[in-house]
């Protein structure tokens, strides 16, 4: 059983999605149907990829969306004006701004301007806020509060457990170590955030039970930085002559790992059906659910 190990994403965010069917359905019993507004700015193609992946994923489960594309010189004046009217639209209860912006805009003051209650990103100041302070009634960002559900629905264990995060951006890395040191299950973990920065990085990862690679360098976690057995988490999307690949040199780490997400087919489905999660939540607080 050469794959024995593996995390599957696929299949975890499938049940985490055949959960949120039932939800829609109930709102839908009531006449509402979740809705969510996708902005993009310029034709980055990886943020075409993962647009269109998010737009399918809500067809599927039954969720309203709508895409704004903004050409690659569109002024911040004009992105936060168009925020300001997906922010009033009463039939749109998520709105996500898809990173990265062009160099121009401040992606602090565009994310500002998304009004709490729909940023189902979780990047919102107050949302960001919540999270530091382990209140539950903010959104956490799709990308770490998916890597919480495979390590809960997975059974490994984050209670007391060493977590070591490569990676401080303030998609993943932050997030995820804010998260994981909470108090409450998939978290209670003792967290050590790594970066461009660390002193003997090997060293700190070979100390991990769970590493969670979210730097941006292809193949970057060799089998060496890894302690046989640990979990080992992937969030990387890299391309090589192409070809997508992640942040862990996965043919060499999976042997010496006790559990490994695949890449793809670990994360990135479950950044999905977080962001579904938010939009189906951020409707129901909405009916009052
Ligand atoms: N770019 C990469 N990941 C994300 C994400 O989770 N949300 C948004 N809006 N942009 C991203």
């Amino acid at each position: 059983m050469a794959h024995a190990n593996l995390i599957d994403g696929r299949a975890i965010a499938g049940q985490i999605l055949g959960e949120l069917a039932l939800r829609v359905a109930a709102l839908k019993a009531f006449a509402l149907t979740p809705g969510l507004a996708f902005v993009r700015v310029g034709e980055d193609p990886a943020s075409r990829v993962y647009v269109g992946r998010k737009e399918k994923a809500c067809a599927d489960l039954g969720i309203f969306s709508e895409t704004h594309v903004l050409p690659y010189a569109a002024t911040q004046a004009e992105l936060i004006t168009l925020i300001h009217r997906l922010n009033a639209d009463p039939r749109l209860h998520g709105i996500l701004v898809q990173a990265p912006l062009p160099k121009h805009i401040h992606e602090a003051a565009v994310y500002s301007t998304v009004l709490p209650e729909k940023d189902v990103d979780g990047f919102h100041p107050v949302n960001v806020g919540k999270l530091m302070l382990g209140d539950p009634s903010g959104f956490h960002p799709c990308t770490p509060a998916g890597i919480r559900q495979l390590l809960i629905r997975s059974n490994v264990a984050t209670d007391g457990a060493e977590v070591v995060v490569l990676g401080r951006g303030n998609i993943v890395g932050k997030p995820m170590a804010a998260m994981l040191c909470q108090k409450g299950p998939g978290a209670n973990a003792t967290v050590t955030l790594c970066h461009s920065a660390t002193r003997d990085l090997p060293a700190h990862c070979r100390r991990a039970d769970i590493l969670i690679a979210a730097l941006g360098v292809a193949h970057f976690v060799k089998a060496g930085m890894v302690r046989p057995g640990a979990t080992v988490i992937d969030v990387g999307v890299n391309r090589i002559d192409g070809k997508l690949v992640g942040d862990v040199d996965f043919l060499n780490v999976q042997p010496v790992a006790g559990k490994i997400t695949p890449n793809p087919g670990g994360v990135g489905p479950m950044t999905i059906a977080m962001l579904l999660q938010n939009t189906v939540r951020a409707a129901e607080i909405r009916a009052g659910i």
